[in-house]
């Protein structure tokens, strides 16, 4: 039997935190063990608002170092830049002809920054170019042009890998199966990792604690993690604290029911359930970083990597741009 395929992409626009890392890295690097990995930096995604070549190509070599670091496996998964596949281009034009614009019209990215347009009484679409307008139909031909099966991702992606499926489920009625239809796999438990100040910990907003911060700046953002007010005696509910529900996701199971245990029961300041915090996740990550620091130092190694994956990810997607033009009317290849 052939395995399964899972593919995912991470756009390179800022710092790797906790949320990246328990929403999808993790996740993803789970399935790579029985399914057919295929992992990319979504650096054409990134275009949509990083319009610096330098910071694009040093994030895009960040992500790749990261993943090695936290323990991909290049022998196993394919990883690879979006940009070194051509073919996504002409799939995604394919599929734009299949996806009906009012779809495009309710997809969260472009309609949450047409409401902050319209909250600010600007234009509705001033500052969108069409790249986000049409950012789901990019992210389709991704998933689409590998067969790919499952796709891990956090919450904020579902409604994508729901678009995705929706075009190839259109493009299938018309023609019979040529796409594989796709499903988001989402753990319940880190769909929405919190921030220090307890929003989704998000790039977008200054709340994330870094995979990769050396070991004094992690502390410091950690010793940020916003609390409440109630004096150290008084017992609390682990399950409404930042800190704890951040813990929750690296201590082991028996340390987790000793920190749960000690909310109930008070008697603790949160400085010392912070700095366990913080001990912890210098015990997680304090290896990784060393190793994606000597990574960055060796760019070649990761260049090569990456040119790798994107001839073995050419070769995966050859036979399903061959059946969509040839189930489409246009030339293909023999
Ligand atoms: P950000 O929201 O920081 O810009 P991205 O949109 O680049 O992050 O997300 C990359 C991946 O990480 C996606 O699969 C996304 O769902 C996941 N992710 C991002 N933030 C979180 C979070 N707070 N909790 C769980 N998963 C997250
Ligand atoms: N849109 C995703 C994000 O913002 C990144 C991405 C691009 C992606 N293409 C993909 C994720 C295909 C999964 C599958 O995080």
């Amino acid at each position: 039997m052939t395995r399964k395929i899972s593919l995912s992409g991470v756009k390179p626009t800022g710092t790797l935190h906790l949320g990246n890392y328990l929403g999808m890295i993790r996740p993803a690097l789970e399935l790579a063990r029985e399914y057919t990995s295929l992992y990319f930096i979504a650096d054409y995604h990134a275009l949509t608002t990083v319009h610096n070549g330098d910071d694009m190509r040093r994030m895009s070599y960040e992500i790749t170092a990261a993943f090695l670091a936290l323990g991909m496996d290049p022998g196993e998964t394919i990883f690879f830049r979006q940009s070194d596949v051509p073919e996504l281009f002409e799939l995604t034009w394919i599929l734009e002809c299949f996806t009906p614009k009012g779809l495009m019209n309710r997809a969260h990215a472009y309609k949450s920054a047409m409401d902050a347009n319209l909250a600010e009484e600007r234009d509705p679409d001033a500052g969108i170019n069409m790249g986000l307008y049409t950012y789901p139909v990019l992210m389709s031909a991704d998933i689409l042009l590998y067969g790919s099966h499952a796709v891990p991702v956090g919450q904020d992606q579902r409604q994508h890998v729901e678009i995705a499926r929706d075009i190839a489920q259109a493009f299938n009625n018309n023609y019979g199966e040529v796409f594989v239809l796709p499903e988001a796999v989402i753990q319940k438990e880190v769909a929405t990792i919190p921030g220090i100040d307890g929003r989704k910990m998000s790039k977008s907003y200054d709340n994330l604690l870094p995979i990769f911060a050396p070991a004094g700046k992690l502390r410091k953002r950690v010793m940020r993690v916003v609390t409440d007010s109630r004096p150290p005696e008084e017992p609390k509910n682990p399950d409404e604290c930042n800190v704890f529900n951040i813990f929750k996701h690296f201590g082991a199971p028996e340390e987790i029911q000793a920190m749960r245990e000690l909310y109930q029961r008070g008697g603790f300041g949160y400085g010392e359930v912070k700095q366990r915090l913080y001990e912890t996740l210098e015990r997680t990550f304090g290896q990784a970083r060393e190793k994606y620091e000597a990574l960055m130092n060796d760019l070649p190694v990761l260049e090569e990597i990456l040119l790798d994956g994107s001839r073995r990810a050419r070769k995966m997607g050859a036979p399903i741009m061959e059946k969509a033009r040839k189930a489409i009317g246009v030339r293909y290849q023999r």
